[in-house]
């Protein structure tokens, strides 16, 4: 067995395997996809100084691989990973171990904090984490979807790309409603990327509340990052709006069927607004945290 570092286009190639052993939740690493296309596209949308790999191999068979996406901003790297092959627990866990002591390695200087996310029914991984110091985060994740209903022109209409003169505005709504989280505003506003969107809804000259996020063409699918409603707006319908308004529009952009977003399982006001949407839960998730461990 040998461990290797790997590029962009060594991930790539990697697709298939990434995506057959994340399959099972018993072992579903929960920030890696489980189809060959999706851990494509997400591999493709790492920024070049935005992540590392490294993979073990038997002879010329891949036998485990462990990504890292990392954000020099905010100090922290989401590991993900360890995708093994090994049935036998104890093989898993060797060569699980090994390659999160290489991908810590890999991490650039001043990356401090660096964190897991399993599906709950992987107790293995919840017990790897553990073993390597990781503490599990107090609260479920929901991975949660919606199939894009049909709407009214006018509810569709009531959402538009982020004006120009409320751009201070979502910075400051950003920031309070999602402190240190991992897009800055700037990073959302300033994106490139034509898979990124962003939608706000108004009330005369103020923001009420706005979300964002990315869509993949190829699965009908768009991904919802942030979901935010000004305090003084909310209860008022707006965050329904705003997700129903931004689907449709999706829709008609890009040919998206379904919403698809995460949320925390104690957030009551999300939840009880998806819950009121029928949005379908289809996987619940834990993340484990620590202080990243420099090699010695
Ligand atoms: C979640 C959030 C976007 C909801 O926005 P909103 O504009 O208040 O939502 P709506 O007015 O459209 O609410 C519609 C329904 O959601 C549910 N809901 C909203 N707030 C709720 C609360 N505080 N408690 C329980 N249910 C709530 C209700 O079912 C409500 O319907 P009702 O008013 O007829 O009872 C808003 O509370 C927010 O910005 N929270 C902070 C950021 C956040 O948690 N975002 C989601 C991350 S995934």
């Amino acid at each position: 067995m040998h461990l290797l570092d790997l590029d962009r286009a060594g991930v790539l190639a990697l697709g298939d395997f990434i995506a057959r052993h994340n399959a099972a939740p018993e072992r579903h690493v929960a920030s890696l996809a489980d189809a060959p296309q999706a851990v494509r596209e997400e591999v493709a949308g790492f920024g070049d100084d935005e992540f590392r790999a490294c993979a073990a191999y038997d002879g010329a068979e891949p036998a485990g691989i462990f990504l890292a996406e990392y954000d020099r901003e905010l100090a922290r790297a989401w590991l993900k990973g360890p995708i093994v092959a090994a049935d036998d627990p104890a093989a898993w866990r060797t060569l699980a171990a090994a390659l999160l002591q290489r991908i810590e390695t890999l991490l650039p200087a001043g990356i401090d904090q660096v964190q897991l996310f399993f599906d709950e029914r992987a107790l293995l991984l919840a017990d790897f984490a553990r073993e390597h110091g990781f503490v599990a985060r107090p609260y479920a994740s929901l991975s949660m979807a919606l199939s894009v209903p049909t709407v009214e022109r006018s509810l569709r209409e009531a959402v538009v790309v982020l004006p120009r003169d409320l751009r201070a505005d979502f910075a400051t709504l950003h920031e309070a409603t999602f402190p240190g989280a991992y897009f800055t505003s700037e990073r959302l506003v300033e994106s490139r990327d034509p898979r990124r969107w962003l939608f706000v809804h108004r009330a005369g000259a103020s923001l009420s509340g706005y979300i964002c996020g990315s869509v993949s063409a190829q699965l009908r699918e768009a991904y919802v990052d942030f979901l935010g409603v000004r305090e003084a707006s909310r209860r008022k319908g707006v965050g329904a709006v705003l997700l129903l308004g931004a689907a449709s529009e999706l829709r008609a952009q890009h040919g998206i069927e379904s919403l698809r977003l995460t949320v925390r399982s104690t957030d009551d006001p999300a939840v009880g607004l998806y819950a009121k949407l029928g949005m379908r839960t289809l996987r619940s998730m834990r993340a484990f945290e620590r202080a990243r461990r420099h090699p010695c």
